[in-house]
């Protein structure tokens, strides 16, 4: 009876609140893929922190230093949501530093110069955005509303990483290669941001049966293309894959296929920096327990 009366819920657009009943494996399924979206903008903040104190101005600086602050804030939000599933902060640590739960492939490539800052925020956040929007109209509600608040940080964070980009474009000729070689090292990596297809997506079923998901993998990596081909036309850069190709019966893009082995072998802990961001998350946790406790002792004290 349970069962029936959730999914007559979700099919009528009602949203799922942590007091109602709910499937064991719907309540498991936004564990997973919460925790996951929060440790991912944790994570993320490493590869783009490393470059606050090199920023080339002081504008730069501020602006980098704004975006990485809101990604620490996101990844509150989606803590503070995946916690209304009956998980708390500690376990959810704990899972990332044993391997046991997984962030963004994307985090795991090294920044190695200025120009990779400009394509994270338009790439990285860009894909972020397509699919974020999308999870606006997720059946959870807490996820939801924190992903109605996220998105509208995104587009600040997309237009920051075009700016740069434009900038180095118009540049000298070696800051032009610069973006062009960022643009070359990240293009791949992002597309795989959205998953595997749609076929070899084990959790797309659940996830588009239960409204988690409001358009599948396929579709999504498909819309970001699309959009994102003629920024790059648009300040000269080009995109890394010669199989891109307009088509006009689908009034889509043509594109390549994804190094899935490169894909796998990233997810499954093996990529240029995993191990580095994970040691990096697991000695800032360590270092950050006395401020916890401080935290706790007051509260402690002045309940
Ligand atoms: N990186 C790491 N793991 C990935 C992945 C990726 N790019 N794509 C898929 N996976 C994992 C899935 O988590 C799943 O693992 P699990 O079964 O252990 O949970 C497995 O590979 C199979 O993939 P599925 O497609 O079946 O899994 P999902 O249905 O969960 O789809 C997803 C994957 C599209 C990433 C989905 O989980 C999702 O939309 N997550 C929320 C958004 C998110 O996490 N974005 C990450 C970036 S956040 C960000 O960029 C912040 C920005 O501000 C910079």
């Amino acid at each position: 009876m349970n069962e029936e009366v959730f999914q007559k819920k979700i099919d009528s657009e009602q949203k799922i609140e942590p007091k109602d009943w709910m499937p064991d494996g719907y309540r498991k399924h936004l564990i997973r893929q919460i925790s996951q979206h929060a440790h991912s903008e944790v994570i993320g903040m490493q590869p783009e922190g490393k470059w606050i104190t090199r920023a080339p101005s002081l504008r730069a600086k501020m602006i980098l230093l704004a975006k990485v602050q809101d990604e620490a804030g996101h990844g509150l939000y989606l803590y503070s949501a995946c916690e209304t599933l009956g998980i708390t902060r500690e376990e959810l640590n704990e899972q990332l530093h044993q391997g046991k739960a997984k962030y963004s492939s994307i985090f795991n490539y090294p920044t190695l110069t200025w120009a990779d800052m400009g394509a994270i925020g338009w790439l990285v956040d860009g894909a972020a955005i397509i699919n974020q929007v999308s999870l606006q109209k997720t059946s959870y509600g807490p996820y939801s509303r924190g992903m109605i608040r996220i998105c509208k940080e995104e587009s600040f964070h997309q237009r920051q990483g075009y700016e740069i980009m434009t900038q180095m474009t118009q540049g000298t000729a070696e800051q032009k290669e610069m973006a062009q070689d960022a643009l070359n090292r990240f293009w791949w990596p992002s597309i795989m941001m959205f998953g595997p297809h749609d076929a070899d997506s084990p959790r797309t079923g659940n996830a588009m049966k239960w409204k988690i998901k409001r358009k599948t993998n396929d579709e999504l990596r498909q819309n970001f293309i699309d959009k994102t081909v003629g920024q790059a036309d648009l300040i000269g850069l080009k995109i890394p894959d010669p199989d891109l190709k307009w088509n006009e019966e689908r009034g889509s893009y043509d594109f390549g296929e994804v190094d899935w082995d490169e894909f796998w072998n990233v997810v499954n802990g093996n990529g240029p920096c995993n191990k580095q961001r994970l040691n990096h998350h697991r000695k800032a946790h360590k270092d950050g327990e006395w401020v916890r406790d401080a935290i706790k002792a007051y509260a402690e004290k002045h309940k």
